[in-house]
């Protein structure tokens, strides 16, 4: 049995990842803005008021783990606005690159001194950051906040090399959450891949960006 901690676990590919980690047997903290039913009804711990683009709430986070062992973290929480270039929004940018490039980033910091030597983080990053599949513009500071945390999961692949953390930089699919308005592969099949993925992830493969199929995806 292994320690994870999940940001953004009320719902979604999070609350999800939740599930399956409690049915294998292993023990899941939870960390959320607000928890919900469904989160509350799998025997999971849960951390409310955890905002990952905040940082006084992600130290609080670190405090009230008391230096708790943990040998996965998976930054999962996220926000996608669909800002093209005639209505840009640039609060919402910002507010993208807050929560999905700082908000991983804060959560390195806020716990690696919590994780395991041999243990491990993964970023539920997205194929949206690619550069190079970049095909139809569009989605500005989703785009960028993607691209921007793929260079935060190289950096801290050599940074925590020495720590023994590995890190993963995964790509779950087009999945059916509020996200997509339900549009994709399920959240099952998603986090089995994503399981997978994490469970194969050494530090002779950290700094990798994979898709839950486990295909390498490119910069
Ligand atoms: N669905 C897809 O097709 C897809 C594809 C590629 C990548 N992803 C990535 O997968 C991750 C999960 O997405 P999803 O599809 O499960 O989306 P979702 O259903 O919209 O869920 C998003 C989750 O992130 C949480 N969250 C948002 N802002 C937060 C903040 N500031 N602090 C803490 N939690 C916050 C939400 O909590 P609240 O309820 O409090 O808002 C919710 O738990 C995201 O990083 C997303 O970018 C998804």
């Amino acid at each position: 049995m292994s320690t994870y901690l999940i940001t953004g676990a009320n719902r979604g590919i999070g609350l999800e990842l939740c599930r399956q980690l409690v049915a294998l047997g292993h023990e899941v903290l939870a960390t959320c803005r607000s928890t919900s039913p469904e989160l509350d009804a799998l025997g999971a711990t849960v951390f409310e008021g955890v905002n990952v683009g905040d940082d006084a709430s992600m130290e609080g986070l670190a405090r009230s783990l008391q230096g708790r062992r943990l040998d996965v973290v998976v930054a999962n929480a996220g926000v996608m606005h669909r800002d093209g270039i005639d209505n840009m929004d640039m609060d919402r940018v910002r507010q993208q690159l807050e929560v999905n490039t700082l908000g991983p980033l804060r959560t390195a910091m806020g716990l690696r001194e919590n994780l395991n030597h041999g243990g491990k983080f993964a970023i539920i990053s997205s194929l949206m950051g690619s550069l190079a599949d970049n095909g139809s513009g569009g989605y500005y500071g989703y785009r960028m906040s993607k691209a921007a945390v793929n260079a935060v999961g190289v950096s801290l692949s050599k940074d925590l090399a020495d720590s023994g953390i590995a890190v993963g930089i995964l790509h779950p699919g087009m999945v059916a959450t509020d996200m997509t308005g339900g549009r994709g592969i399920t959240v099952e099949q998603s986090v089995q891949g994503l399981l997978k993925r994490i469970e194969e992830l050494t530090l002779a493969s950290s700094g990798e960006f994979r898709h839950q199929d486990g295909q390498a995806l490119p910069w």
